[in-house]
């Protein structure tokens, strides 16, 4: 007996495993490489010897939800206040989770965007909800609002976007935002908004949050990670903002599911902040340059890849260097040319025909990242090199 019997282990975890048996250089998943600030380190053991070893509190460190309060605002947000709409999570992951649970009922109707980050769906048919799935159409993957509005029903309860979004790597612009506002707008249903990337936008392109939206902040829950934002997946840290009514619908469910979180690392990030007040600011930056670096080093591969706008992820077209699907050829990367990446197609429900498209993370050491497009580079010139069959 199952509940999600079509569910196995993430692709994800699936990769790294696989990319620990072969050896294989691992710009799969989206996790960083490189050790963590040893001043945020630091924070830990000066957080543990304070004394924080026992339960937060439930909705998280009070100190911690005011300099989130405060980061916001020097952000250029709006006013949040940390009482009543700020909640630490474990991960965004808890947050989502948490966020769907709480107003996805029995036979109702929830839309997400292929392809869509893995947490979503399922989270939604535990709810006993329907998972209701929008293509985003490659190679820009932007929203198609008239899609949208044709599969609003009277059931749908909550739509769910991801900006900036993984895998796409597409930002959300002004008028995206602008438009699911209009269509949200006296319907009885709530926007869920993956935020964790929020940081990590390049080019220049600047974060369209729902929460400083006019009317989306009123009807919205705004996710963050801190996992993305310090580069510490491993804390699980995360936190929802949202209006007061709907965090108080969040927090029912919190309290049952995660009840609080680590009090020594959410003792540790306040710490951190307060030490390093601008730490985040640096984030969009630092991976702009890690994302041009692997781009360099792919220059010469045959992969075409359209600059990513945001998220720690890049996108590669192979089309030009094999003919099989995507699951195929990230076995053969992992298996001739030593390299982990993530294929497409499982972020689908129904992956279109013929993707041919791979995720890189840029998450992850310069060396790493430099090895990995060498290793790549070198496979797809072999291939060129005997003709390329499929
Ligand atoms: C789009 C998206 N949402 C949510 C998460 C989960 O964040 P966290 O690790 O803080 O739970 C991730 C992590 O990879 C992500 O890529």
């Amino acid at each position: 007996m199952s509940k999600l019997p079509d569910v196995g282990t993430t692709i994800f975890t699936v990769m790294s495993r696989r990319a620990t048996e072969q050896g294989a250089v691992n710009v799969g998943q989206g996790f960083p490489d490189y050790p963590i600030d040893p001043d945020l380190a630091a924070c830990v053991s000066d957080a543990v010897r304070a004394g924080f070893n026992q339960y937060a509190p439930m909705e998280g460190n009070v100190a911690l939800r005011a300099a989130i309060a405060a980061k916001i605002a020097s952000g250029g947000g709006r006013p949040v206040d940390p009482e009543t709409e700020l909640t630490i999570s474990c991960g965004g992951t808890e947050s989502i989770y948490s966020a769907i649970q709480a107003l996805v009922g029995a036979g109702d109707e929830a839309i997400v965007f292929d392809p869509a980050y893995d947490a979503y769906d399922p989270a939604i048919r535990l709810a006993g909800g329907r998972c209701i799935h929008i293509p985003l159409e490659a190679p820009h993957f932007r929203y198609d609002w008239e899609r949208v509005r044709r599969a609003l029903t009277g059931r749908t309860r909550m739509i769910i976007i991801n900006n900036p979004h993984n895998p796409a790597t597409s930002v959300a612009t002004a008028e995206d935002l602008d438009t699911l506002a209009e269509l949200t707008r006296d319907r009885p249903f709530t926007v869920l908004a993956d935020e964790v990337y929020e940081h990590v936008l390049y080019d220049g392109r600047v974060h369209q949050s729902v929460m400083n939206h006019a009317e989306l902040g009123a009807r919205s829950f705004a996710v963050y990670s801190f996992g993305k934002t310090l580069h510490i997946t491993g804390w699980r840290v995360g936190y929802c903002v949202a209006p007061p009514g709907l965090t108080r619908e969040l927090r029912k469910v919190h309290q049952f599911n995660a009840f609080s979180i680590a009090a020594p690392l959410q003792e540790a990030i306040r710490l951190y902040l307060q030490r390093h007040p601008d730490a985040w600011r640096s984030v969009g930056k630092f991976f702009s340059a890690k994302r041009d670096l692997l781009r360099a080093q792919l220059a010469d591969s045959g992969l075409v890849m359209p600059p990513a706008q945001g998220s720690y992820f890049q996108l590669a077209d192979y089309s030009a260097v094999a003919d099989c699907d995507d699951v195929e050829f990230t076995e053969r990367l992992i298996n001739e040319a030593g390299v982990a990446v993530i294929p497409l197609s499982p972020f689908y429900r129904e992956p279109p025909a013929r993707m041919r498209i791979v995720r890189l993370c840029v998450a992850k050491r310069d060396e790493t990242l430099a090895e990995a497009g060498r290793r790549i580079s070198a496979y797809t010139r072999s291939r060129a090199g005997q003709g390329r069959s499929a």
